[in-house]
């Protein structure tokens, strides 16, 4: 899973060549095997060009700390990425020991080996409904108010001046989208209080990173989606410092065509930047059948071109960074479900090897014009 020798770039051709397509172009003539000037070309995979080469935008992926530990690995992902998020161990799950007391090795270590080598890093998720651990559950009043506020301000801080965004609060919107979840937060501190006072403390923490709302199946359920723009709405008209939507993107090979181009569409009509947070397409689809496995992967590889290419189209303000969650379809979350077939989905940009696939070329394509 090296990384093949980069070519030179073809010599400027003159106007109307952008760098990107140059590039790209580049390594399509290595792909071929032979040079273009012979006119003979055997079709072959060749050495895919640097995403975040090609990309106007950040391009980012979710990591683990441990991942890096394997050469092979950082190799890949520094080539193509220029954003990272930590998977995990950003989260209250690994910060938040049951005693009350903090670890940070492994957050500091992903912040590390960012900054090590140039990589943003996206703060992954300061508040979750899914993560109210025992340190919080016994408090109560005051004494909690006060817990929430130091725990937002120590991790926040922690990162100020190098985390170029948070992920404030995570999934704050119902499944069906009919309310604001029910969670240990809500129930302390008032269901939308909650989320705005983290939006305030994280502010308070670190004075310029964006702050996020982050939710999924925004794509999928167009009431979800109105909801999460109804609270992003009251947060701003509430004063909280609210500077981006995230949108999760856990897609399936069978979205209707047209229906995330949509939802991107509708996210962004607030004006506030969007960060497509865990963009990952799985193949098992539920209910359609499909011919083959090809076909599911043909189907995927153009949600992922429609995917890049709805965030391209936003104004270059609202382009906060295309997020995927897994670097090869081995390290996918995806795979690690209990759900039938998990063992055998691809839902990534690159195989298990580290090899590009199909879905890499469509965002690539679809990032370069
Ligand atoms: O690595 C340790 C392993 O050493 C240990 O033996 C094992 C024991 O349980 O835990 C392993 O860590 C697990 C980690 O994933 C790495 O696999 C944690 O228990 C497990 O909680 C953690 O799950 C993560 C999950 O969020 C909860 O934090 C997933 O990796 C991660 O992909 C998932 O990501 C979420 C986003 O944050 C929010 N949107 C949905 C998305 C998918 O659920």
């Amino acid at each position: 899973m090296g990384s093949p020798p980069s070519p030179t770039l073809p010599p400027s051709r003159g106007k109307g060549v952008s760098r990107r397509a140059a590039l790209l172009s580049a390594f399509a003539v290595a792909a071929c095997g032979r040079d273009a000037r012979s006119q003979q070309s055997i079709p072959a995979r060749g050495p895919e060009p640097p995403l975040k080469s090609l990309a106007p935008f950040p391009v980012g992926c979710a990591v683990q700390s441990d991942q890096l530990a394997d050469p092979a690995y950082a190799a890949l992902f520094t080539r193509h990425f220029s954003q990272l998020t930590p998977e995990w161990e950003m989260k209250m799950e690994y910060i938040l020991r049951p005693d009350g007391t903090f670890r940070f090795d492994a957050s500091d270590r992903l912040a590390a080996f960012a900054k090590t080598h140039n990589i943003r890093l996206f703060g992954h998720a300061l508040i979750w409904y899914a993560q109210g651990p025992a340190a919080f559950e016994r408090l109560e009043g005051e004494a909690f108010a006060n817990a929430y506020r130091n725990y937002i301000l120590a991790v926040a801080g922690r990162y100020r001046g190098q985390a170029v965004g948070w992920d404030v609060v995570n999934e704050a919107v119902t499944e069906d989208g009919s309310a604001l979840r029910d969670c240990l937060w809500g129930r302390k501190l008032g269901e939308f209080d909650y989320i705005r006072l983290a939006f305030q403390y994280a502010r308070e923490a670190d004075p310029a990173a964006p702050l996020f709302l982050n939710d999924y199946g925004l794509d999928y359920n167009p009431a979800k989606r109105a909801t999460f723009l109804k609270l992003a709405e009251r947060l701003l008209k509430a004063g909280a410092p609210l500077g981006g939507l995230g949108t999760q993107s856990h897609l399936h090979a069978d979205l209707a065509p047209g229906a995330y181009a949509r939802a991107i569409r509708d996210l962004a009509s607030l004006g506030l930047p969007i960060h497509i947070s865990e963009l990952d397409i799985s193949l098992n689809v539920r209910g359609l059948n499909f011919a083959s496995r090809a076909d599911l992967e043909q189907r995927q590889a153009r949600l992922y071109g429609e995917a890049a290419e709805a965030f391209a189209a936003l104004p270059e303000r609202q382009r906060f960074a295309f997020t995927v969650w897994g670097l090869r379809d081995s390290d996918s979350w995806l795979r690690r479900e209990k759900t039938p077939n998990a063992g055998a989905d691809g839902p990534l940009l690159f195989d298990s090897a580290g090899a590009a696939k199909s879905t890499f070329w469509a965002v690539a394509d679809a990032v370069r014009s």
